[in-house]
């Protein structure tokens, strides 16, 4: 395992998407402890998308399941798709797959967003009314999430926040519904660049041979966050940590 750091931003490379998912899961357990023993809930928000899967099983296994104070855990999402729940689109349906129905034991908050409402504006303003009510905010203020998981596209995208579309420039909303900038080509949910950076750590998950040129583009690259909106994932007071493994980080000079 070899990493480089920056402030506040460090890479780790690792042999495969296995012991990627394994890191990313202790980490999870880690925050969540250290959370709960200071008696508050772990908020974080997760990625959809294909790569967190194994991390997400391995949330539901031993010795992590035990680790894991999941009564102090409050799951939120990143992203969705405008699709029904139960649709093998639907990152709720992924999570819900892999995480929910094998945790065996309570958790503390699940909090879907509403991508199955056929309104979607309306959705993401249901979404913002959840994360207010949850996080207590006053008007402008924005939720800190304890950990907000991402994943990149191979086009760079983040969420659902994709190459030059509208939403990578807001500034003031929480969620907004976003046009689809890679498949499934179907309306989406996402939080928004304020709420993502406002986080206390970021953690991308990235893997496979299809991120290896984007990847090195985002990270190494010249800035271009039209193009790459993955570059304009920068925590104003937390940490960003990239785990990726060997096939992805192909291209990397600085790992
Ligand atoms: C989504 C995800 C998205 C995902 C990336 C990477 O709803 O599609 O949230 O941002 O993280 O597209 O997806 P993979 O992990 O499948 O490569």
């Amino acid at each position: 395992m070899e990493k480089e750091t920056a402030p506040r931003r460090e890479v780790i490379r690792f042999s495969d998407k296995e012991a990627l998912s394994r890191d990313a899961a202790n980490r999870f357990a880690t925050l969540a402890s250290q959370r709960s023993q200071r008696k508050e809930p772990f908020t974080v928000a997760l990625a959809g998308g294909s790569t967190p899967a194994t991390l997400y099983r391995l949330l539901t296994l031993a010795p992590l399941r035990e680790r894991i104070p999941w009564l102090d855990v409050q799951l939120f999402f990143g992203d969705e798709r405008c699709v029904p729940l139960d649709s093998p689109d639907s990152n709720f349906h992924m999570v819900n797959e892999t995480l929910l129905q094998a945790v065996a034991s309570p958790i503390g908050g699940i909090h879907f967003m509403p991508g199955n409402l056929p309104n979607h504006e309306a959705a993401a303003r249901e979404y913002e009314e959840t994360l207010r009510a949850f996080f207590r905010l006053a008007p402008g203020e924005l939720p800190r999430f304890d950990l907000i998981l991402l994943g990149m596209g191979p086009d760079g995208h983040c969420a659902s926040l994709f190459p030059h579309k509208p939403a990578l420039h807001e500034k003031e909303r929480l969620v907004v519904a976003s046009e689809p900038g890679l498949k499934p080509f179907v309306p989406r949910l996402t939080l928004t660049f304020p709420v993502i950076n406002n986080a206390a750590n970021i953690l991308f998950l990235v893997a496979g041979e299809d991120k290896a040129e984007t990847l090195a583009r985002v990270l190494e690259g010249a800035p271009d966050s039209e193009a790459l909106p993955s570059q304009s994932v920068v925590p104003t007071n937390g940490m960003l940590t990239w785990l990726v493994d060997q096939a992805a980080a192909r291209h990397l000079k600085t790992l």
